[in-house]
Order: C-alpha cells, then structure tokens, then sequence
C-alpha cells in the first residue's frame, strides 16, 4: 500500500478551508490501474466538449422554456451527476448516446423542493443553480450534504452576489437556503478575484433579473465565453466590454438553444504534456488552437513541438533535451491552472531549474509529493518565486515549486489525489521505469472520457484490478 501521500496532500500549510480545486471526492483505494512505464505514448485520440463549459451550459437550460440541445458532450462522470441534478429538478435531460443532449425544462415549476436535497456534493454545480432556481420556483435550496462540504467551501463571493441582486440567504443546519420576496434586480458588483464560478452565478441570474447588471472584474475564461454564447442564443442581452465589464440586461423569457460545445482545452493539454513527457507522439482531434495558445507557447518554449491542422494538433517530443522554464498560473488568458499540473511532470524531464507560481490555488503542489517518491526534485516554497506577488504571498500556503530535472522517474505506489493531480500521476506512472500502482483511478474517469480506450489506442501497457486492495 502506498504510504504518506494521501496523507500529505489532504493536509494545508494553514488553517483556511479552502479547496485546491475538485478535491471533493472519496477515493476508491480498490479501484488500481497497474502501469507498466518507460513506453512512448504514440498514436491519436479524439477530445470532445469541455467539462467546465458542459454542465453550465446544462443549468443555462433550467432557464428557458423551451428545450435546447447540446452536442459535443463527452462521456464523462461530471455529465451524469449534473444529468440527475437536473432530473431532480423537473428537467428532463435524453442522451442520444452520441454526444447530444436533449434538455426539457417544461416541468421546472413542479420540482419538489423536498426532493432536492437529494443530490450529492460530488460537484461544485449546484451552486449554479441558485439564481436560475430563484427565478423559477421562488426559492431554491442548495444542500450540504457529506458533512458541510459547502458550508466550508469558498462561495463567499457567490453568496455576496446573489444578495446583491437581492436574494436572502438563509444558512440552515443541511445547507443554504435562498429566495428573494421582491424579486431579483440588476445591480453593479465588482469581484475580489475574476472568479469563473462567480461570473457564472452573476451571468445565469442576471439574465432574467429585473434591470441591467454591470460586472467588474469578471473571468473571461473562453468557457464562459461560450455560455455567453448560450445565453445569447437564448435570449439573452450581453455585452463584453474591455477591462473584464460584462454588462447583462436582464429580459421577460428565454428561450432553449442549439450549441455545439466548444472543446476541452485542459483534456487536450494533458495529452500534450503525456507525450513530451513519455518522448511520444500524440495528435488530439478536436484540440483547438485559439483557446490554447497560452499553452501551446509554454510548450514550445519548453520544447515540445506541436503541428496545427483543421481536425486537431499533433504534440511531440523532437528529441534531445526539453529546456526549464519560469512560468505563473493566472486567469485567462493567463496560463491555466488546470494546466499547471501535467506540464510539472514534463517539467522534471527538462534540463535546469523550472520555477512554477501557482496564483489562482494556494493548495495546489500536494501532487509533487508522489512525483518526489517517484524521483522527481521538487522543491515547494510559500514565496512568490519567479513572477510578481500574487495574494497567497503573505500567507502560509506552499504555491511556487521549483523543479530541478532531468530526474529518472520509477515505478511507485500513489494515490489519486483529485483530477488533475490524478491524471499528471498518471503522466508520470507512463513516463516512469518500472510499474506503477495508481490507486483510486476511478476519480480521473470524472473528466478525462474514455481515458482506457485512449491508453490503449496510444499503446500503453497497463491492467486495472478493481480487487486489488479490498
Ligand atoms: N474563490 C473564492 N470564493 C468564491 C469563489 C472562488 O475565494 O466564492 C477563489 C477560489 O478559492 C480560487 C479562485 O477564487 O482560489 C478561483 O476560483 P474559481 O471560482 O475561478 O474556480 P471555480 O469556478 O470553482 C472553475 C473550474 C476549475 C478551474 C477554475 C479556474 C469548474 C467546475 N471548475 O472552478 O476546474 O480550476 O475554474 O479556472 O468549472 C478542474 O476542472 O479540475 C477544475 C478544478
């Protein structure tokens, strides 16, 4: 059994309940996938519609009266627990088992809200659907099941919204409760941080809020581009002006849509960093160049080489050293922080001293602790290392790592830590001599689609016992 790791990353320099990202699942320590490394990961895989945009577009639908239709929905966990919070809430939401999503909302009104609290903390979207359900029903409830998940979660800056927009917030003892007797209006509110979930709330309830809403200091992330896109669709009324102010004037009705979503860009990036970290060869049908171009220059700039056709991008190792590099996680168009995790197991395989600033999470280097047993140098620091003071500065959180490489990689026993430290353990699992067991290998099926399949079509070598640690 593995020893320590878990133990590390569940663990925060200080005493804030925050969460480094979806860290919010039980692992299955009997769900083990066994790798056998050191093999070039060659071949081609197909990315379909980003996690992060799918199940927003899906509660966009909760607010029209009509039903939409979504295509380009990967196969993916996430979907299926957003799929029955909607269901659970007069949706009713028809997968054509190809991608396209049918969502009803005709029977919205007549949701029980004694049903509601139901559904399971496995995601952060039900937060989402507090202004939609304002709108709606009158009120919504937003449950805190598993202990006081959400009570203890940073939602801070979406509560202060909806009361903006005049909700009352109710804390109760199983989680929140929310209505708004005179209605929900526009208002102005400028966020602490461009929030994406923030903007989100802001964006899906002032769509049908009496007035016109200002929003200052929003993410502009190209998912929520695409909601706007939805939104707009629908009915909607949303201008993107310069200096992150969206301005949304609220409408009587909208109606369903038709989108297409646009693809996943943390998805795509993984596989690129698992290709230059196994000297592979991986081409990514449906990875999208604009949304990655922050990416795709840190690749370059590392070494990695990288072809852009219509269908895709073709990632690969040239040969010959990778080069280290300084680099910062920021908002959009910053360079993500859901990408800052495979790109670090590349970057043990670069020659020198790569610096990384984590700014957007204070928690996010947990998963170096597997790559140090796995022989990676690693070092993380509490100081802004090699960029400007973000806000985690003067606080205690360890958010710059300073990677030393090459380093040999070996086979060792992890734990999947949350996604995309799960899938960046993965990474190094494949790159690493000798085998590797991944323990708790279920929590990467949250958002990587099919992610067996892709192994095997790119030649890994592998078997998943579900037995293994019972
Ligand atoms: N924050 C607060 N208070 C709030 C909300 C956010 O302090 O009320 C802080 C967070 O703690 C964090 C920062 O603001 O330090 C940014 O969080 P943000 O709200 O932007 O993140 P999110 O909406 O909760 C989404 C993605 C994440 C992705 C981030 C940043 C979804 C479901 N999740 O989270 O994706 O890392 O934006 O781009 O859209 C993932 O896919 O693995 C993942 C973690």
């Amino acid at each position: 059994m593995p020893t320590g790791i878990r133990t590390a990353v569940d663990t925060p320099t200080a005493p804030v309940p925050v969460s480094a990202g979806e860290q919010d699942e039980d692992v299955d320590m009997a769900d083990v996938l066994t790798v056998r490394g050191g093999i070039p990961l060659r071949g081609s895989l197909r990315v379909r519609g980003a996690k992060n945009f799918v199940s927003k577009a899906m509660v966009a639908a909760l607010l029209g009266e009509e039903p939409s239709r979504l295509s380009n929905v990967p196969d993916i966990r996430d979907v299926a627990v957003v799929t029955r919070l909607m269901e659970l809430h007069g949706v009713s939401v028809k997968n054509d088992g190809n991608g396209e999503l049918l969502l009803d909302p005709s029977n919205v009104e007549s949701a029980r809200m004694a049903d509601i609290d139901a559904h399971a903390g496995a995601s952060r979207i039900p937060i989402l659907l507090c202004g939609p359900l304002v709108h709606r029903l009158g009120e919504a409830f937003i449950p805190d099941l598993g202990g006081c998940r959400i009570g203890d979660r940073p939602i801070n800056y979406h509560l202060d919204v909806l009361r903006s927009f005049g909700a009352q917030v109710e804390k109760q003892p199983m989680g929140i409760r929310l209505t708004a007797p005179n209605g929900l209006h526009g208002t102005h509110v400028e966020l602490p941080y461009p929030s994406v979930g923030a903007t989100e709330q802001v964006l899906l309830t002032a769509v049908r809020a009496v007035g016109v809403t200002e929003l200052r200091n929003a993410a502009i992330e190209p998912e929520i581009m695409d909601l706007i896109a939805v939104l707009q669709k629908m009915g909607a009324i949303i201008s993107v002006d310069t200096d992150r102010v969206i301005r949304i004037e609220g409408v009587d009705r909208l109606t369903g849509f038709k989108h297409r979503a646009l693809s996943d860009r943390i998805e795509a990036a993984s596989w690129a960093c698992a290709a230059l970290a196994t000297h592979g060869d991986i081409y990514v049908e449906g990875a999208s160049q604009p949304e990655m171009m922050t990416f795709l220059n840190v690749f370059r700039k590392v070494g990695g080489a990288f072809e852009i056709d219509e269908g895709g991008i073709r990632f690969w190792h040239p040969g010959g050293d990778l080069d280290s590099i300084v680099l910062e996680t920021d908002v959009h168009p910053g360079f993500m922080t859901d990408w800052q995790q495979p790109l670090v197991v590349a970057l043990t395989q670069a020659s020198g001293l790569s610096i990384v600033h984590e700014t957007v999470y204070e928690n996010r280097f947990g998963f170096t602790d597997a790559l140090r047993e796995m022989g990676a140098v690693i070092q993380v620091y509490k100081e802004c290392l090699g960029g400007r003071p973000c806000r985690f500065g003067a606080r205690n959180f360890r958010h710059s790592a300073v990677i030393s490489g090459p380093a040999k990689l070996r086979g060792a026993d992890i734990v999947v830590p949350d996604l995309r430290g799960g899938f960046s353990h993965l990474i190094a699992a494949l790159a690493a001599e000798g085998t590797s067991r991944v323990y708790g290998i279920d929590l990467i099926d949250r958002g990587y689609e099919h992610f067996q399949a892709k192994l095997d079509s790119l030649g890994a070598t592998y078997d998943r016992d579900l037995q293994a640690a019972s």
